[in-house]
């Protein structure tokens, strides 16, 4: 049995019968946005979501994966594209497993994020842009990273002192200053069900 978007693994029972999973075909959702847009707090909520209807999914971190494989990088242009470049290896060995990877990086540069699009096969990466004003992502400010930046402590910071590029074209625009969170991740899912990725 195939469905869109689905393989059907048979497994074997402790009985010694058949069963069935269902395991989603791999694919990858790059959350892109500024600092405090929303990104992670998305990932994490579909994550729960895509899991509660027996998907597997993963939540790729910038914060976690910079404190330790991407430990040695830094925020200049050339350590965030080693950083995306390497966040992009890890989602195509994650999607292959079959796994719904949910990416949250600023991913800034419009370059960068083509070139992680071209490292996967067509229609297998999704770029979500979570789109929310600065003034709204300073306001929050949820790690007090703006107002370091904002007094120099932090040199290159995303939106103050290096530019965030907006995607042209990219498959989904969050308004995440306009709706709740859980009308945003609706969003998503209502987007992934009418890609065939879920039912
Ligand atoms: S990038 O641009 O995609 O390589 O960045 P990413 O790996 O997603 O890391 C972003 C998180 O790092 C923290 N942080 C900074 N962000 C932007 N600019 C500077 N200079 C910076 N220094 C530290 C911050 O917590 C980011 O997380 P989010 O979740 O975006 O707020
Ligand atoms: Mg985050």
């Amino acid at each position: 049995m195939r469905k869109s978007g689905f393989n059907s693994t048979p497994i074997r029972s402790k009985e010694g019968g058949e069963a069935e999973i269902m395991r989603s075909t791999g694919y990858v959702l790059w959350f892109t946005g500024l600092s405090g847009a929303g990104k992670t707090t998305l990932a994490n909520r579909l994550h729960h979501e895509l899991n509660a209807k027996g998907l597997s999914s993963y939540v790729l971190d910038g914060d976690r994966l910079r404190l330790g494989l991407n430990r040695d990088l830094d925020f200049s242009p050339e350590d965030r594209s080693e950083n995306l470049r390497r966040a992009g290896e890890v989602s195509k060995i994650l999607i292959e497993t079959g796994t719904i990877v949910l990416a949250a990086f600023i991913s800034p540069s419009k370059s960068d994020r083509h070139r992680i699009r071209q490292m996967f096969s067509d229609g297998k990466y999704i770029e979500v842009y979570v789109q929310c004003p600065l003034h709204v992502c300073e306001s929050r400010d949820p790690k007090g990273l703006y107002k370091k930046a904002r007094r120099g402590a932090i040199p290159d910071f995303t939106g103050i002192t290096a530019a965030y590029e907006e995607p042209e074209s990219p498959e989904l625009v969050i308004q995440a200053d306009q709706q709740s969170i859980s009308a945003c991740v609706q969003q998503i899912l209502v987007y992934l069900r009418t890609r065939g990725i879920m039912h």
